[in-house]
């Protein structure tokens, strides 16, 4: 995997002899099944498909878009802005764009009067994004942004939403088509957390000035690099050692990091092996812990809690220069580390924390990235995808559904009495 790499050894001394393996057999015949589709939900494996698509049309809406406000709102829950958030964290370097900013999210109004209060006195954009078009929280959210937009802008209000939803379906699909709003269809055959390589993730990508010519590219040669049904496949390698560990009773994986930029993809991991995984009574718990910001709060449970944890840690090999400036007074006693810079310390920092986990009866899987660019997040979005799909698999559920997320919608709307 040129640009990644990917090591389960140190993973490996905590099974019993042979567990690995046996794991890496079944996760062969998990993605022989995926990828000729024969698996559990093979109607939704649209994804496979998408690096490999472009979409001239994203470009030239993400200019409109550019250049008709300093503000773009997207509008969407889970699936419909995580892809996009995490993208716009890691690579905030690259972003040239209006301001991002996200809403429905969540029901909670202090957020909500704050964003209001922000696009206030500032030409804004909205991109709502519900695959269902029906969601709660992007409905409402959407709702208020619509009544802003034909306050300030009148008929040309509708000049200002793009929509992105169901080809044919859903209450979204119609207004959308009524009001004349542009729109992209979200392919049938993608679920809404295996959506940020579809106009779902790009079209606010685009909006913010990232080239996601350069990340479907890159997600198109990880796509290369794990193309094959064989044990040397990280895919593959990654999905047997989560089951093998699993089935020995590790049942929490903490995806680590000790780049900040990568708080937007550990949410975005979560919910994807969280709602792909968590069913039938079965799943490893994703979690994620921030480093070395959290080695001051989780880091005492994680060294000596309980023994049902393993790590991976999302290693970034270079991430800046900055050294620590001299101070021959040395009044704070790091003058030994004077010259040497924070990367070079946070990867000791990295090293020992890797270190004592593993000595404290952590598991740790290290999947390493030489550095943040387009080209390595789109790879690690395909990877993720991936070998999501075939952990599911070699896990026995179908990674695809979600008949989980329905049960605490239908007390709420009995409490709303809808
Ligand atoms: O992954 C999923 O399918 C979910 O997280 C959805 O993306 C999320 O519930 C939002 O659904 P919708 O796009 O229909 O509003």
């Amino acid at each position: 995997m040129s640009g990644y790499n990917l090591d389960v050894d140190k993973a490996q001394e905590f099974l019993p002899d042979d567990h690995y393996e046996k794991y890496v057999n079944k996760s062969i015949a998990s993605a022989e099944s995926v990828f000729n589709k024969t698996c559990d939900g093979n109607d939704f494996l649209g994804w496979l498909d998408l690096p490999s698509k472009t979409d001239l049309e994203i470009d030239a809406t993400a200019k409109r878009l550019r250049e008709m406000g300093e503000i773009c709102v997207t509008v969407g829950i889970g699936g419909s802005y995580l892809g996009a958030e995490a993208v716009l964290q890691a690579l905030a370097d690259d972003t040239t764009g209006p301001e991002m900013l996200f809403a429905g999210t969540n029901l909670c109004a202090a957020g909500t009067i704050r964003l209001l209060d922000k696009i206030k006195d500032k030409d804004f954009t909205v991109i709502m994004i519900s695959k269902s078009g029906t969601t709660l929280e992007p409905a409402i959210a959407f709702r208020l942004l619509w009544a802003e937009l034909q306050n300030r802008y009148g008929d040309e209000a509708g000049q200002r939403v793009v929509a992105i939803t169901d080809q044919e379906s859903g209450a979204l699909r119609k207004r959308a088509d009524a009001n004349n709003w542009h729109t992209f269809s979200i392919p049938q055959n993608v679920g809404g957390r295996f959506s940020v390589l579809s106009p779902v993730g790009l079209l606010p990508l685009a909006v913010a000035g990232i080239d996601i010519e350069k990340i479907l590219r890159g997600a198109d040669s990880m796509r290369s690099m794990c193309q094959e049904p064989n044990r040397d496949n990280p895919a593959i390698c990654y999905a047997a050692i989560r089951n093998a560990l699993y089935d020995s009773g590790f049942t929490t994986e903490i995806l680590s990091t000790f780049h900040g930029d990568l708080r937007g993809v550990q949410e975005w991991w979560k919910q994807l092996y969280g709602e792909s995984e968590g069913k039938q009574g079965k799943g490893i718990f994703p979690a994620s812990a921030g480093f070395t910001t959290d080695l001051h709060s989780l880091g005492q449970y994680i060294q000596d809690g309980k023994r049902n944890l393993f790590e991976t840690f999302l290693h970034i090999e270079h991430t800046g220069f900055l050294a620590v400036p001299s101070d021959e007074t040395d009044p704070d006693g790091l003058e030994y580390l004077s010259g040497r810079t924070l990367d070079d310390i946070n990867q000791k920092a990295y090293a020992g924390t890797r270190k004592a986990h593993h000595d404290g009866g952590v598991p740790t899987i290290e999947l390493s990235v030489d550095e943040l660019t387009p080209g390595s997040v789109g790879g690690l979005i395909f990877f993720f995808e991936l070998a999501c799909a075939i952990s599911g698999v070699t896990l026995g559920v179908n990674p695809f559904d979600q008949p989980g997320v329905e049960a605490y919608k239908k007390e709420m709307f009995t409490l709303l009495k809808r």
